[in-house]
């Protein structure tokens, strides 16, 4: 169990297109610790989510977890999701949703993001087992701000360029109520 450093933007693997992991790998004991490193590490950094790539290992695993991160306050509380080759299928009816989201590969920066309000995920749980859950909301943008590492796409592929903002900047002129922005399909 470890704290890993995360990669910062530019470095080559956060756009690398990272590979599936099989049962056998992913129990392994390499793979159970990439897990409990992943978890660590998120935690230590006060995030909600973290991928894989992002602690240098090219592989489709993403955790998150939000319980009250001061990064994004007043957001709901998310339990902890191991999630395993991930596969999104977005909820399209519910319409969208976009809040300013920032990255711990580019820390800092926020901004705004158009997101699926709602996404069943299909994937494998931490012991190989598959798992379908539905998020909306916060747990929605989050898992899908991390499926896009395994891809190797970053949130500044996406967001309203206009709406760029450091976290200080943020904090100072835009008021906690008009951070989060929902709309119909
Ligand atoms: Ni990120």
């Amino acid at each position: 169990m470890a704290i890993r450093k995360t990669a910062q933007l530019g470095h080559p693997i956060l756009r690398q297109r990272a590979r599936s992991l099989d049962v056998a790998e992913l129990c392994s004991e390499r793979g159970q610790h990439l897990i409990d490193d992943l978890i660590d590490t998120l935690r230590d950094a006060d995030g909600v989510g973290l991928a894989a790539p992002q602690i240098h290992e090219s592989v489709r695993v993403c955790i998150i977890e939000a319980s009250q991160s001061p990064r994004y306050p007043g957001f709901e509380s998310v339990p902890l999701l191991v999630l395993v080759n991930p596969v999104l299928e977005p909820i399209e009816e519910e319409g969208w949703i976009s809040i300013y989201e920032g990255c711990l590969s580019i820390p800092g920066l926020r901004g705004q993001v158009r997101r699926s309000r709602a996404v069943r995920v299909h994937a494998m749980d931490r012991q190989g087992y598959p798992v379908q859950i539905e998020l909306r909301d916060f747990g929605a943008i989050i898992v899908q701000h991390e499926v896009d590492h395994l891809n190797g796409m970053i949130f500044l592929d996406r967001v309203a360029p206009q709406t760029l903002t450091f976290q200080r900047e943020l904090e100072r002129f835009v008021p906690v109520e008009k951070r989060v922005i929902r709309g119909g399909i």
